[in-house]
């Protein structure tokens, strides 16, 4: 594991960390899932000569991308890494393509678990992903304390998802992955072992090159019943949490298992300091669900953007009086959509701080 010997700025604006942490914060802190992408026109500039995976390749790029949204809107309270969760089974040796308009497509997904020979295991993160480790050593750096920076990475099944199916995997039915479960489950768990330990790998790299927070995105765990979930999903996620903490106890961990608020009460009792939440969960309900000791992030409805300033000011003082000032992050409940409008962030943004800095002083 590289051990990274930087001097790092000083973290000027620690709202996210503290209130990840379950310290009290005088407002809610806010950030975006995909606050760095296609509805950002400095964005769709820099993607208009580059591919995408070469802007994750290339710390410099992949550093400005990042630093586009924070540039913009001076209101958020966090920055996370420009990179993708599929970068992970690249390093494994399977090949991943991002077609525009579609998404991503891999040519030879691993169909059968006599295909798994041609995925590579064990790997070296330092030598395969390095240049996330550059990428976010160089942000951390360029972002001069301004926010803290998060790292992530895609959840076992989400990423065993992508190298069955292949791409396309939104409506599918997932009848591919599925059928791994049913029909071959202990070469499921094989495969998801050796992500889960990639996974650790590259979380923990992530934080000795400059990482402050890490975050697990679960994207399709909510494709799961609760049962194939407790026992594809859930123990993966609770190893992931465990064994990075071992290692760094004081970086807070976010577990974001969209579609699968049933699960919030099993994780509850995981290593995580933060829960995600997607929309369709009410924040008292998903409160309940958790108890006192989790931080909670999430949830608007990404849709609500289109709605316009005032819409978006009102669904916003409800969900902050809702989950309550403390020990909450606001989100969305997703990521910006390509179609959302940059004013459209900044009046979420906004209205977070200014709904949550009232309620804060109501004592909510
Ligand atoms: O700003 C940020 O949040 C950081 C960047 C980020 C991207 N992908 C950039 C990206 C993050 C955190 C991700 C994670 C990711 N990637 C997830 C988990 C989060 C989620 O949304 O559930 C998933 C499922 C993926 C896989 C993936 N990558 C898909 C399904 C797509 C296509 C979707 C689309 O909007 O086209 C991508 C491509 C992608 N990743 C883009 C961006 C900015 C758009 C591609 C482009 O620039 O052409």
């Amino acid at each position: 594991m590289t051990t990274n010997n930087q001097v790092f700025p000083t973290l000027k604006n620690d709202l996210f960390l503290r209130a990840a942490r379950g310290e009290k914060v005088e407002r809610t802190p806010v950030w975006i899932m995909r606050q760095a992408g296609r509805y950002l026109p400095e964005f769709k500039e820099v993607r208009a000569d580059v591919d995408f995976f070469t802007v994750c390749r290339n710390p410099e790029l992949a550093c400005k991308v990042t630093l586009q949204p924070i540039d913009r809107y001076p209101g958020l309270d966090a920055a996370i890494i420009f990179s993708d969760i599929l970068v992970v089974p690249q390093a494994m040796g399977l090949e991943v393509q991002m077609i525009p308009g579609k998404g991503p497509h891999f040519p030879n997904p691993v169909r059968t678990p006599s295909e798994m020979s041609r995925v590579q295991y064990p790997v070296d993160v330092n030598a395969t992903l390095q240049y996330v480790f550059d990428a976010l050593t160089l942000t951390r750096q360029r972002l001069d304390g301004r926010v803290p920076l998060i790292g992530f990475t895609g959840a076992p099944w989400t990423l065993l998802s992508y190298c069955i199916e292949g791409g396309g995997i939104s409506g599918s039915g997932m009848n591919n992955a599925k059928t791994w479960l049913y029909r071959h489950a202990e070469d499921a768990h094989r495969f998801l072992d050796m992500l889960t330990n990639v996974c650790i790998d590259y979380l923990i790299g992530q934080v000795n090159a400059g990482a402050q927070a890490l975050q697990v995105f679960d994207s399709w765990s909510g494709d799961l019943s609760p049962h194939l979930f407790d026992t594809f999903c859930l123990p993966y996620l609770v190893t992931i949490a465990e064994r990075v903490k071992a290692v760094h106890p004081d970086i807070p961990m976010i577990c974001f298992a969209k579609g699968s608020n049933f699960g919030l009460a099993k994780l509850a009792n995981s290593k995580y300091d933060v829960l995600g939440v997607d929309w369709t969960i009410d924040p008292a309900t998903a409160r309940s669900f958790v108890g006192t000791n989790k931080t909670l992030q999430g949830n608007l409805d990404p849709a609500v953007l289109y709605g316009g300033s005032e819409v978006i000011s009102k669904e916003v003082e409800h969900m902050v009086r809702s989950f309550g000032t403390q020990r909450y992050i606001a989100n969305l409940g997703h990521g910006m959509q390509p179609t959302h409008t940059v004013d459209s962030a900044g009046d979420f943004i906004q209205a977070v701080h200014q709904h949550s800095t009232k309620l804060a002083h109501e004592g909510i």
